[in-house]
């Protein structure tokens, strides 16, 4: 199957940068959110990440004006879906939410439209188990920023086809994107490596071990990672950190994934990283 028109549920930092890039790369996108004043504030990053582009001449004025009028915005489910060959669900990271959602896409889309969530941390074959259409769902794990970022995790549920995943892994290729297969387990690969790593950054810092900014600078000139594991929670948002660090005790439910006590009461306090101003450092 060829695709040619994804529609992009939810508006917020992931699915506007998979809006971004699937419509730069020539497919017809239409994004969805409930709220018309996300869709306008995603429009109005995508224009502005679009621009920064032409500022450092990756694109042209017109490759950028060419890539906004293949992105239409809805705010109904069922109008959005409806002549997609591909849904990307980019939603809350909520069970409830993904599987009531999927549920109406399952109704409205074509027989042979692909469904494909950005979860990072749900099990791709539990969301698949919601649909008539368990084979032709799979998991497409982007990265924030997705403009950037080269990495798409393609999971596989239990029962995804290999015909979904050829298709699926195709089209990350023409995002210019590098696809990497993963088999539905808890936090599949990214998470399952880097959460752990940020959760034992958090413990140096309850701990006392170093600073903040010494702990940030360790890996950051020892390592050659681009940000420190404390700027980056922050980036992340700690609440989603905690999320993932449950998602892994859990499914896999060895202690060395239990969440640092200082990470909870952080997010217990508010203390989110850049989306609330404070996290390990203000904003
Ligand atoms: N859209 C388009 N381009 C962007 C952008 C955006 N949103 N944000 C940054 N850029 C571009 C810049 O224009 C710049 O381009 P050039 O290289 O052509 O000059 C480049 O990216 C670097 O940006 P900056 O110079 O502004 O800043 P930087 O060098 O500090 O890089 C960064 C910023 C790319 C975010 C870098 O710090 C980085 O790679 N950080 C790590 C990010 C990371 O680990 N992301 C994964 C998070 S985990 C996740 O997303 C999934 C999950 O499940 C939790």
């Amino acid at each position: 199957m060829s695709i040619q028109t994804i529609t992009v549920i939810g508006a917020g930092t992931m699915g506007n940068g998979i809006a971004h890039v699937s419509a730069q790369h020539g497919f017809t996108v239409t994004l969805c959110d409930v709220s018309q004043a996300a869709l306008d504030k995603a429009m109005k990053t995508i224009t502005g990440n679009l621009d920064r582009q032409v500022k450092k001449e990756a694109i042209t004025e017109d490759e950028k004006n060419a890539t906004l009028a293949r992105i239409t915005t809805q705010t109904s489910l069922e109008e959005a879906a409806r002549a997609a060959d591909l849904v990307i669900e980019a939603a809350s990271e909520r069970l409830e939410i993904k599987q009531q959602i999927f549920a109406t896409l399952d109704a409205v889309c074509k027989p042979d439209a692909i469904l494909a969530s950005n979860t990072s941390s749900i099990s791709i074959t539990l969301l698949a188990g919601g649909t008539k259409r368990a084979d032709k769902f799979i998991g497409m794990h982007f990265f924030n920023p997705v403009p950037v970022m080269k990495l798409c995790e393609i999971i596989r549920g239990l029962a995804t086809s290999d015909e979904t995943y050829t298709t699926v892994k195709d089209m990350a290729e023409k995002l210019s994107k590098v696809p990497v297969e993963v088999q539905d387990y808890p936090g599949f690969i990214s998470n399952r490596i880097l959460m752990p790593m940020i959760n034992e950054a958090v413990y140096c810092v309850m701990e006392g071990i170093a600073s903040i900014e010494d702990i940030d600078t360790v890996m950051k000139l020892g390592m050659a990672h681009p940000m420190g594991p404390l700027t980056l929670a922050d980036f992340i948002g700690l609440d989603v950190c905690l999320s993932i660090m449950e998602v892994l005790h859990d499914g896999l439910g060895d202690t060395k994934y239990r969440p640092c006590p200082l990470l909870r009461k952080m997010v217990a306090a508010g203390q989110l990283g850049r989306k609330s101003g404070k996290g390990f450092y203000a904003y």
